[in-house]
């Protein structure tokens, strides 16, 4: 089966190059470039841990949509390339360090940490977020980072949501602060981010949770202040 792998060393070409292969048949994404790796280039570079779709570091771009290579099929003239919008390290290899520092914006842990009774509806409510395995497929495939690479991101918004719903929490409103600036308001809800999530989780359904959380705060969409509805401010229609 021949697959096509889009190949950039940073340090030693000008620029990228896709490179067609021959991997066997049967075989994982992940094991056919650990094939490759082995007979045919071993300076191809590319991100694997746990290889059972747990770790969350595998993942990258089948034909323009993000999968985990240790859980995806090959199929042929599949086109592998790295995930979109993190630094390019190598090949497929991505410097992820940036995508992880919205974590620590979004301020998504328990501020104020009270005791309380947690009903099995309140575990549904965060079980789904919280078995986020931080593969970054939803923040490759947001297309606000092509116009806002500032924009925390769909799994920093859903961890942000996971805690701020706690019924441990005892006030949600510095993580609902933290998300008001290139944050819930910035998202298009275009639902990229829960079409490409390998754990079933629906970030999009988060930010609006999360919306709803930032009016009862005293927020809104800033958006609003620049609409004017058909009405002219100077008395004509
Ligand atoms: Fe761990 Fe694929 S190698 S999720």
């Amino acid at each position: 089966m021949k697959i096509s792998i889009k190949r950039f060393d940073p340090l030693l070409d000008p620029q990228s190059s896709i490179i067609t292969y021959e991997i066997p048949e049967g075989l994982t994404l992940l094991q056919g470039l650990q094939h490759l790796k082995a007979t045919t280039d071993a300076t191809l570079s590319f991100d694997a841990g746990c290889r059972s779709g747990i770790c969350g570091s595998c993942a990258v771009r089948v034909n323009g949509r993000e999968e985990l290579s240790c859980s995806y099929r090959p199929r042929e003239d599949d086109l592998i390339e790295a995930l979109q919008y993190h630094p390019l390290r190598r090949d497929l290899l991505v410097d992820k360090r940036k995508a992880v520092e919205t974590l620590r914006h979004t301020s998504a842990w328990l501020h104020q940490s009270r005791e309380a009774d947690i009903s099995i509806e309140d575990e549904k409510r965060t079980e789904t977020q919280s078995d986020c395995i931080l593969c970054h497929s939803c923040y490759s495939a947001c297309p606000v980072y092509a116009v806002n690479p500032d924009f925390l991101g769909p799994f920093a918004l859903t961890r942000a949501y996971r805690y701020s719903a706690d019924p441990r929490e005892g006030d949600a409103k510095d993580t609902i602060d933290a998300i008001q600036s290139n944050g819930v308001w910035d998202c298009t809800l275009c639902g990229e981010c829960t079409a490409v999530c390998p754990q079933g989780i629906d970030p999009k359904m988060d930010i609006t949770m999360l919306r709803s959380s930032s009016t009862q705060y005293g927020y809104s969409d800033p958006n609003f202040g620049a609409m004017n509805f058909g009405f002219d401010p100077n008395g004509g229609f």
